[in-house]
């Protein structure tokens, strides 16, 4: 049977991005119906998000013909799926604090069906601690929440959490959402209930505008943890530095670029039951990167980096005390040599629970490639794994996970 969505759009200077997303959905063969709220018509109007959607468009909650015709109730009840996109600041608040006083909050209020948000905002409102708080509410109402994108904004100069991400990432999850796949419907297997939090790829340290200080992480070994762990059951939040591979199915991404981005987006994605740091983070960053591209002057000296070292992430969740460290807590060590002795030594240093180690020797072909041989530190001894590949080491790796989490599971009954 054909499915068919409410597309909530808010105020935001995102909302262009809808009309697109409209397109794509009816192109998959999915009918939409659109609330647009006051502050929406501000940025798209009815006339286009009707003729692209080829259905009316609500925008009254005590509109006499509207609601002859639908009414919000049915409007809220016909969809498969609620989405809100761009969800602003401010439609948080009202979902969150339970709201009805216009049509958009009204539907939201009446649906028995899945909710899926997609928020849009300038960073500092993102990050506002009243913002944060009712995300945090909305998904502990089970609704889901595609975290905003880290990047440009559209105003000039602000960058940071708060684009919206883009058509094809939104149209993904409507599609998961309406199969009823993990990321919509309740999870089963053995990391069901569980929240894990896996770091990816590489990061990229400025220069300047146009230039970089990289590593070799392809995030093929991340990514598949976040696979495995989605395959679990658990609920899965992949915060992955820049790859060229695909996203996980039935994970949520949040993209970063630097270390310092990757260290914030997973601050704001904790609580965590299990935090694992696969991610090659650079250990140090140019001190002073350029603003404008550095030029090469004729006859000039070359110019001199000056780095500083970069905050270290491992570290900085597995030391941290309180709700905010997750219980189990997974690092990962890339080694050209003595690989055990230096991934028990990081363990300790940096107070991780397991250290996933491997070799990443030029000779290995690890990095990039599609296998590897790891080595699983924990305090109580060292497990090596024989060559496989990276999804087989995943697998392990969740299978390891699990087990782990069963036995803590008995012990505190
Ligand atoms: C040019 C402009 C752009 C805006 N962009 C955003 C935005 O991206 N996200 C947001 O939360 N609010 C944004 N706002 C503020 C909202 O439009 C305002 O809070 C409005 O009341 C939200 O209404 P809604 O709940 O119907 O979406 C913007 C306002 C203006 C004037």
């Amino acid at each position: 049977m054909k499915k068919r969505i409410v597309l909530i759009i808010g105020g935001g200077i995102a909302a262009y991005k809808c009309l697109d997303l409209i397109r794509r959905l009816k192109e998959r063969g999915i009918g939409v119906r659109v609330v647009l709220t006051r502050a929406g018509e501000q940025f798209v109007t009815p006339l286009s998000v009707g003729a692209l959607s080829n259905e009316p468009v609500f925008t009254n909650l005590f509109d006499l013909d509207a609601e002859r015709e639908i009414g919000h109730i049915r409007l809220s009840r016909e969809a498969d799926l609620i989405v809100v996109a761009p969800a602003t600041a401010d439609l948080l608040a009202k979902m969150a604090g339970g709201h009805a006083d216009d049509l958009a909050s009204t539907v939201l209020m009446a649906t028995d069906k899945p909710v899926l948000v997609a928020p849009a905002m300038n960073p500092r409102m993102w990050m506002h601690p009243a913002t944060q708080r009712n995300v945090r509410q909305l998904e502990a109402d089970g609704i889901r929440i595609i975290e905003p994108r880290v990047g440009e904004m559209a105003e000039r100069g602000e960058t940071g959490p708060g684009r919206l991400p883009e058509v094809p990432e939104l149209v993904a999850a409507i599609e998961e959402m309406l199969a009823g796949s993990p990321a919509g419907a309740a999870r089963e297997g053995p990391l069901a209930g569980l929240h894990v939090l896996v770091t990816s790829g590489p990061t990229h340290e400025p220069i300047d505008p146009v230039r970089y200080i990289a590593n070799r992480s392809s995030g093929k070994q991340g990514h598949a943890v976040a696979a495995a762990a989605a395959k679990a059951g658990a609920r899965v939040t992949l915060v992955s530095g820049p790859v060229t591979i695909p996203d996980p199915a039935g994970v949520d991404v949040v993209r970063v670029q630097t270390a310092a981005e990757l260290l914030e987006a997973v601050t704001r994605a904790l609580p965590a039951d299990v935090g694992i740091f696969a991610a090659a983070v650079a250990d140090w960053r140019v001190a002073n990167a350029g603003e404008q591209k550095i030029k090469k002057t004729a006859g000039a000296r070359a110019p001199s980096l000056s780095l500083v070292e970069n905050p270290d992430i491992l570290k900085t969740i597995a030391s941290g005390k309180g709700p905010s460290r997750p219980p189990l807590v997974i690092g990962f060590a890339a080694e050209t040599e003595n690989v055990t002795e230096y991934a028990a030594r990081k363990l300790k240093s940096k107070g991780a629970d397991w250290i996933v180690a491997n070799d990443v020797s030029p000779a290995s072909g690890v990095m990039g490639g599609d296998a590897n041989t790891v080595h699983l530190v924990a305090r109580d001894g060292v497990e090596s794994w024989p060559l496989m590949s990276k999804a087989e080491v995943a697998a392990r790796l969740v299978a390891r996970i699990a087990e782990h989490v069963a036995q803590r599971r008995e012990a505190a009954q």
